[in-house]
């Protein structure tokens, strides 16, 4: 039996590419910028599964095109980019790789959460460009504590519960809002559970964690911002679109909040003219939160092990779409 054929949509981590590379026929796009859609298109044509990552669209176009794909096996956690739905109905196996970046991603919240309270990046640039012109003042770069203070929580799923348990090094009072109950990190961490209005009035840094989903679009909007302390911080490293950036944009020019941290936009890279970039008092990565050696070629590892799974008959570890398997049983490819 020939070996199944598998486009990679980028250069994954040499732990996962190479057995990728062993176990399959497998073609990867080189470059450094995604592949267009027109070049995803035209390589399913003829592949049986397709491992791309979150900033491709994979939707109906690309099933419609084609016709032998199996299984689309993402490296990242979400996939908000992947219409699950249209696979689900084809029969399309999807995967995602939760669980290995969960701490590493929680890092970098804390990373950005640090930055803002005690003007990391500000501090830099201020020595870097020679504004550092006495030695001491009592109130050059004022920050804010952060030990003692309060943290509100939004989605206290993996990430967001990672996160809250640091928070407790840090004698933190820690509230959170989900739709799903957390009991454990109430007994574990003492976390209050609230609802959205009160932890958006009472938290003095604000961590994002919610998924993108049809009800979580624009979550931070105007009137929640309006909500919160003119002290208070928000962060966000889950997905660009449940902050609404223009309301967050006036909402830091008028002052209504302190200050904040973004690791994801509502576009991808965000535009250099995006009036956020302009101020002072907002952070900004180009969603790194996960990237670390180690995570990453996990990562990549497990899209592998996804994509083997699959193709000898198992059920793959990070099935997303378990329905799936009722519209199109597995069976044993190799
Ligand atoms: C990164 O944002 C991921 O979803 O893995």
């Amino acid at each position: 039996m020939s070996k199944p054929k598998v486009y990679v949509t980028r250069e994954i981590p040499e732990r996962g590419l190479e057995i990728i590379k062993a176990r399959f026929d497998a073609e990867v796009w080189s470059e450094y910028a995604p592949p267009p859609k027109e070049t995803i298109v035209r390589k399913v044509t003829n592949v049986d599964a397709l491992a791309p990552l979150l900033s491709d669209k994979i939707d109906a176009e690309v099933f419609d095109a084609g016709p032998k794909l199996r299984i689309v096996a993402q490296m990242a956690v979400g996939f908000d980019n992947i219409d699950v739905k249209e696979a689900t109905k084809r029969g399309i196996y999807v995967t995602n790789t939760p669980g290995v970046l969960t701490e590493t991603t929680a890092d970098f919240a804390w990373a950005l959460l640090m930055a803002l309270a005690r003007r990391v990046i500000e501090a830099n640039e201020y020595v870097r460009n020679g504004q550092w012109k006495v030695g001491w003042h009592p109130s050059m770069l004022l920050g804010r504590d952060v030990y003692g203070a309060t943290i509100g929580i939004v989605g206290a799923g993996r990430i967001g519960s990672a996160v809250a348990r640091r928070a407790k090094g840090f004698n933190m009072r820690i509230l959170y809002h989900d739709v799903v109950p957390r009991p454990n990190l109430e007994k574990e961490l003492g976390a209050e559970p609230q609802d959205l209005e009160t932890l958006l009035r009472e938290a003095d840094f604000i961590s994002v964690h919610a998924p993108l989903l049809k009800e979580t679009y624009h979550l931070i909007d105007e009137a929640k911002l309006k909500l919160m302390k003119k002290t208070a911080y928000l962060m966000n490293n889950s997905r660009g679109p449940v902050v609404d950036e223009e309301a967050l944009y006036k909402a830091l020019k008028e002052e209504w909040i302190a200050g904040a941290a973004l690791d994801v936009f509502e576009q991808e890279p965000t535009p250099q003219n995006n009036p956020l970039l302009t101020l002072d008092n907002v952070v900004v990565a180009p969603h790194i939160s996960s990237s670390s050696h180690e995570t990453r070629s996990r990562m990549a590892e497990m899209v592998a092990e996804n994509l083997t799974a699959f193709f000898e008959g198992r059920r793959p570890p990070n099935l997303v779409n378990p329905e799936v398997l009722e519209v199109r049983p597995l069976s044993k490819w190799l």
